[in-house]
């Protein structure tokens, strides 16, 4: 798959966050990326490879449903062409944050996400008690098609108020990860999404 040596629908990124903690980028991904990784979302459901996602990490780790009803698949380096492409879209951007906001990210995590119809999770934050290594929370949507009615959206807890961001195929929405509380509202159909965080370099907490 073709990949452009820059990333010129992720620049307003950075600015974004230092401005005001978040950043929502419509039409990010090229069409052709965006579906060949909801078709590699699909095809890692239809195998059984996602597991019903869990609460916390380390001991503390429990399966609620009644806080997160996502099905999951962490990406690695090599599973796929599409997969391949879209860490390397991510590493340009992980490079871009630090250029020009000093974050010192080193590495990034990400997992495909699947919510069946009903599915949601409660508002929380994406850094963990236990570990605060995240820093910027990515989260891209590959769903073609989406209409507002069919709910789904990502809200978040601004300081000036609520904000939704629908789930449509492309897109892409970055935010502090420990500073910006946000939830996912269910949908009335599946709803697709690649789920990312940039981490730092890991210290005592
Ligand atoms: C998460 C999350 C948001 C979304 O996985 O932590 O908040 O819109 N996802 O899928
Ligand atoms: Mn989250």
């Amino acid at each position: 798959m073709h990949l452009p040596a820059t990333a010129p629908l992720l620049t307003p990124i950075p600015d974004d966050l230092a401005r005001q903690g978040w950043s929502h980028q419509r039409f990010a991904l090229p069409a052709e990326l965006t579906a060949a990784l909801a078709e590699e979302c699909r095809a890692r459901a239809a195998s059984g490879r996602l597991a019903q996602a869990s609460v916390g990490r380390g001991e503390g780790q429990q399966i609620r449903e009644g806080v997160r009803g996502d099905r999951i698949h962490w990406l690695e380096p090599g599973q796929s062409c599409a997969s391949d492409t879209f860490l390397a879209l991510m590493d340009e951007l992980r490079q871009q944050l630090n250029r020009e906001l000093f974050l010192g990210l080193e590495d990034f995590e990400c997992h495909f996400a699947l919510y069946p119809p009903g599915a949601f999770y409660q508002k929380h934050l994406d850094r963990f008690r236990d570990d605060d290594r995240r820093a910027v929370s990515v989260v891209t949507y590959l769903n073609a098609d989406w209409q507002p009615e069919q709910g789904g959206a990502l809200r978040l807890h601004l300081d000036e108020g609520e904000r939704d961001i629908p789930p449509e195929g492309g897109s892409v929405v970055a935010f502090l990860s420990a500073e910006l509380p946000h939830e996912v509202l269910p949908a009335s159909r599946e709803r697709l999404s690649l789920a990312g965080w940039f981490r730092r370099r890991g210290g005592a907490f």
